[in-house]
């Protein structure tokens, strides 16, 4: 396996978007196994953006959210339904982009670094079945080139990796 990490420094925001996506097909491509696939992808996110110090996935599983493969410091294991940016994304089955996560009421802070938040739902047959979830050390990091590029990556994964 042969990727071009290193080049990346010098790409602007949009085409660093643009080779994470280019990373992330082939991946798909190449592998069929759920978990190689995701623990592949949050590495390839956080090698490819800048600006985040958490990248990962949650799963529905006994009625919560169950952390699943991830890159940054060590998370909760299981976020309930009711509390927090990833289970609001995913009760409201919508992106979710929190700026600023002090003004967000019952943000879950795993790694207290974090500042802004985007988090994309994961869809089988037309209903949640996880999120992915990116966490940043700045404020107001999300842009639209992060919002149109992850929902992107969203769709991806989708199509290959399913409720488990
Ligand atoms: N901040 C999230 C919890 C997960 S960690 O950021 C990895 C939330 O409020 O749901």
């Amino acid at each position: 396996m042969s990727f071009e990490l290193k080049g990346l420094d010098k790409l602007s925001d949009q085409e660093r978007m643009d080779e994470l996506i280019n990373f992330i097909k082939i991946q798909l491509d190449d592998e069929l196994d759920s978990l190689a696939l995701m623990s592949n992808i949050s590495s390839f996110i956080m090698a490819s953006i800048k600006n985040l110090n958490w990248a990962g996935f949650y799963f529905l599983k006994e009625n919560e959210l169950v952390l699943g493969p991830f890159q940054g410091l060590p998370a909760c294991t299981r976020l309930a339904l009711d509390k927090g940016v990833c289970a609001k994304a995913f009760r409201d089955e919508e992106i979710t982009k929190v700026d600023d996560v002090h003004n967000f009421a019952d943000h879950i802070a795993c790694d207290s670094a974090s500042e802004s938040e985007l988090v994309i739902p994961l869809f089988y047959q037309d209903n949640a079945y996880g999120v992915l979830d990116l966490d940043s050390p700045i404020k107001n990091r999300f842009t639209d080139i992060e919002l149109d590029g992850f929902s992107k990556i969203g769709k991806l994964i989708e199509e290959k990796i399913y409720p488990f």
